[in-house]
């Protein structure tokens, strides 16, 4: 099999969500993580919505960031731009580390909620923290490609392409 010149749209669109529910998961951390801090000092907490839309959105996360990957195994996707094997490596190795990442947060987070393990619950605020330095790299990594070596990059997940 050829690989495509580049991404589909439920590729993209994919990344995309991935990306938005990723903010969210930030963005309105504070409901879970009071209802957890309660549930650790043995208080009641009032049912909060936002409670809810953290555990939704991070199976939401896994579902559209697993269905990628299966997407690539059928379709494949675009060859890894970079100037050197290392730069090339650098950007798997950064994709793999995001999936790794974004596995293991659903793991950690549900253990610590449904299983009550205060040491899940400190893993998975570590892994916040992994989480960010890896989007970050990779946006950087993005950026740098994008405007510096003048590969277009970022048009890769703009543009669909066959
Ligand atoms: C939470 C945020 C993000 C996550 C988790 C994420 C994750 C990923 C992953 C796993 C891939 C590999 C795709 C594949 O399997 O083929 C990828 C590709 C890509 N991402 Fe992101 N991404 C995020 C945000 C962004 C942002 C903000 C940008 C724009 C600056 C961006 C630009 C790209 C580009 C251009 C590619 C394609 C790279 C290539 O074709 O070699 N991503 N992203
Ligand atoms: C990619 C997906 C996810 C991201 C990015 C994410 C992110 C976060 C962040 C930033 C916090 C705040 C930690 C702090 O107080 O500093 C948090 C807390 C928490 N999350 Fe998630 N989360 C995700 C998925 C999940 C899932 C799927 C669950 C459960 C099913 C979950 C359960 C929890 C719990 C229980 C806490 C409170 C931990 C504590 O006691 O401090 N998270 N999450």
């Amino acid at each position: 099999m050829t690989d495509p010149k580049g991404y589909s749209r439920l590729q993209i669109a994919l990344h995309r969500l991935a990306a938005l529910l990723i903010v969210h998961q930030y963005l309105f951390k504070d409901a879970i993580s009071a209802a957890r801090d309660a549930a650790v000092k043995g208080m009641e907490s009032a049912f909060n919505p936002l409670v809810l839309a953290h555990l939704a959105g991070g199976a939401l996360v896994l579902v559209f960031a697993l269905w990628r990957p299966s997407i690539r195994a059928g379709r494949g996707a675009p060859e890894t731009l970079g100037d050197s094997a290392v730069q090339r490596a650098l950007a798997k190795a950064t994709h793999l580390g995001l999936y790794a990442v974004m596995i293991l947060m659903l793991i950690s987070g549900s253990v610590a909620w449904f299983g009550g393990v205060q040491a899940a619950a400190q893993g998975h605020n570590v892994m916040e923290v992994a989480l960010l330095a890896l989007v970050a790299l990779h946006v950087v990594g993005a950026i740098y490609h994008h405007f510096l070596l003048k590969h277009g990059l970022i048009n890769r997940m703009r543009r669909a392409e066959g």
